[in-house]
């Protein structure tokens, strides 16, 4: 069989592929529990499927504009002036198939090949792997030892004349960990004084703890979106819980969602109607849904933080916001991999190496789902690796007794 060579050098979607195992362990009856995939366990806001059941109901599904129909925008629009404090203009705007085929459509339309994007680790699974697939290089700036946060001085010793933009993502997947506001505003004005594409995914924008506030990037910015080298994405995957609808959007100048709109109008044309209106009726309807969500994924959030102390010897930066947390476990196993696939094979509980995000050493948790999963899962977990541990456990209606340590 013949693969192109930048199809080969793409890496599978790690989460993807251990929940894909995890699925095959649970058809075959097994107890699994997976503290791997980033998705809420919360019912579709009714205003998503009002909106586009009274679509379906006309039958009135057809193409729309490429970049999104107007009336979503629209709603994008208040969204954006509400939450970032600026007001732009319909063409500042393209909705996509999810925030990852925004995240595409940027990397595709600003980087030539061998040009370089910086990504702060921990990063997002997926930021290599675009940026290769369009035949950029990633470069990565790793924090201090036992710190999820960057000096600004890493972050600079890492540009070069190649570099096209910078990528950040707070609050944080993998590791839950938001940026200072004080880090945000240098990033910024670095950004724009350089003339360096600064990416920023707020995808977890709503979900953060303990009363903190994010702040927007445009705070930062004395620009107008039009001349400003902030591009935003945003959806509502996340904050809304609603995965599988597949919207997302980009903030941008007119110019480069110009561009964008040519690429996707190439590759997928518009996200579906349906789901554009199911987005439309989620951000402009009742907003009680995501401080629901997000207060219970806060509850999720001390729930496994109090569970996890009771390792001896794992460290841990607490998280501010997201549903994941990112301990390290180096004193357990410095292969993130191995140990995921041990923890899988021992106690049945589903985790994402942190290999895969740039933290080799850690592992990748996710609160998003039951309580109940997650203190039986990182109980499982504390049986395999602690040796304070009680040694027997019950997984399902099997008692297994640990015997390698
Ligand atoms: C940091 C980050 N950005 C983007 C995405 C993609 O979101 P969507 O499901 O809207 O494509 C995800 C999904 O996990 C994510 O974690």
């Amino acid at each position: 069989m013949s693969i192109s060579i930048q199809a080969r050098a793409i890496a599978p979607s790690p989460t993807f592929a251990l929940n894909e195992k995890a699925r095959l362990l649970r058809e075959k009856g097994e107890p699994v529990i997976s503290l791997g995939i980033g998705e809420p366990k919360n019912p579709t806001p009714i205003n998503a499927i009002l909106s586009s059941s009274a679509k379906l109901r006309v039958g009135d599904v057809k193409y729309s504009r490429v970049d999104g129909t107007p009336s979503l925008k629209k709603a994008i629009i208040r969204y954006t002036e509400e939450h970032y404090g600026r007001v732009v203009a319909p063409e500042n705007i393209i909705v996509t198939t999810g925030a990852k085929q925004s995240l595409y459509n940027i990397i595709y339309t600003l980087v030539n090949p061998q040009d370089e994007v910086i990504m702060l680790a921990p990063y997002w699974v997926s930021y290599p792997e675009m940026i290769k697939m369009c035949y950029g290089v990633p470069v990565e700036v790793v924090p201090e030892d036992g710190t999820f946060y960057h000096r600004m001085q890493d972050i600079e010793q890492k540009v070069s004349s190649y570099t096209k933009a910078i990528i950040i993502n707070s609050p944080n997947n993998p590791s839950g960990v938001m940026y200072s506001e004080a880090f945000v505003a240098e990033l910024v004005e670095f950004c724009e004084r350089k003339g360096i594409y600064l990416i920023m995914d707020d995808i977890y924008h709503k979900l953060v703890f303990d009363r903190k506030q994010w702040i927007p990037g445009y705070k930062h910015s004395n620009k107008d979106v039009e001349n400003s080298r902030l591009i935003v994405v945003n959806g509502i995957a996340k904050s809304y819980g609603m995965t599988g609808f597949r919207i997302g959007w980009v903030v941008a100048p007119r110019k480069l969602v110009e561009v964008m709109t040519n690429v996707q109008g190439n590759m997928t044309s518009n996200p579906s109607v349906l789901l554009q209106s199911a987005a439309e009726g989620a951000l402009t309807g009742q907003q009680a849904t995501i401080e629901n969500l997000r207060l219970t994924i806060e509850n999720n959030r001390s729930i496994i933080l109090n569970e996890l102390k009771a390792f001896n010897d794992i460290k841990l930066c607490e998280p501010d916001g997201t549903f994941y947390c990112l301990p390290d476990f180096r004193a357990y196993d410095s292969d993130s991999s191995r140990l995921a696939k041990f923890i899988l094979d021992k106690a049945l509980v589903v985790t994402v190496p942190g290999a895969a995000f740039g933290m080799e050493g850690h592992l990748r948790l996710s609160y998003a789902g039951s309580v109940k999963h997650i203190t039986e899962g990182i109980e499982r977990i504390r049986w395999v690796l602690d040796p304070e541990a009680p040694n027997e456990i019950y997984i399902g209606d099997r008692k297994l007794i640990r015997d390698w340590l």
